[in-house]
């Protein structure tokens, strides 16, 4: 395998890309897409977003300091992308793309209906990176469609067909490869035990 060497760049690939919903007392709820985002801490249960200063939601955020991070699937795909190349300051979103607002459980700003999985954040910092600031951030609570739930309650998130950002470019899902710990596990189709799944903490 011969490889070039490229100048210093983004190049961590594929990411998930997100419909950041937010709100405040004078502008609209409005929606921003976001793939500079991450999970930073499993306890406390901590995301970051990372946004840059003159984007509508922005002073949104900032000024909330709440936020919803909700996840995209293929039926959303549109609305992604259209939510990343269109301005709050310009169009309503929501009603552009026929969205719904959902009420959080934890936090005042609303989330997506139409979105399977809504995560409600509050900002706990705004760290100044560049171009974006990142807002470090508690999830307060997670709002699930039951959908996704089989009948012994496990989520199974593939059913909603989550869709993932490259370099550009979104994809779906493709096939399933393996599960977490099976490169390890002797007998491959049992179920790991309860000590295992323990071990999935990160
Ligand atoms: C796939 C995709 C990913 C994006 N990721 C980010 C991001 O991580 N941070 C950011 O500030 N802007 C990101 N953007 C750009 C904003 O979503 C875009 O500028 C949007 O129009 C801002 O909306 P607003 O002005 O209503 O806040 C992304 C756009 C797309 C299409």
């Amino acid at each position: 395998m011969s490889k070039e060497v490229w100048k210093a760049g983004n190049m961590l690939y594929p990411l998930p890309v997100v419909m950041v919903s937010c709100e405040s007392e004078e502008e609209k709820p409005n929606i921003i897409t976001v793939a500079w985002a991450g999970t930073v801490c499993t306890n406390p249960p901590m995301v970051s977003i990372s946004v840059r200063p003159e984007r509508h939601s922005y002073a949104m955020i900032e000024k909330s300091k709440e936020f919803v991070i909700n996840l995209t699937t293929k039926d959303l795909v549109k609305a992604t992308d259209y939510c990343g190349v269109r301005s709050g300051r310009d169009v309503d979103k929501f009603k552009e793309m026929g969205l719904t607002l959902q009420e959080s459980s934890k936090i005042k700003v609303r989330g997506i209906k139409e979105s399977p999985v809504n995560i409600e954040c509050k900002v706990r910092e705004i760290i100044k990176l560049g171009s974006h600031d990142m807002f470090l951030a508690d999830v307060m609570a997670i709002q699930i469609d039951s959908s996704l739930l089989n009948e012994k309650g496990k989520l199974e998130l593939s059913k909603s067909k989550p869709i993932v950002y490259s370099h550009g470019e979104y994809y779906d899902l493709g096939n399933l490869l393996g599960t977490f710990g099976y490169s390890v596990k002797k007998d491959k189709g049992k179920k790991p035990a309860a000590k295992q799944r323990s071990k999935r903490q990160k």
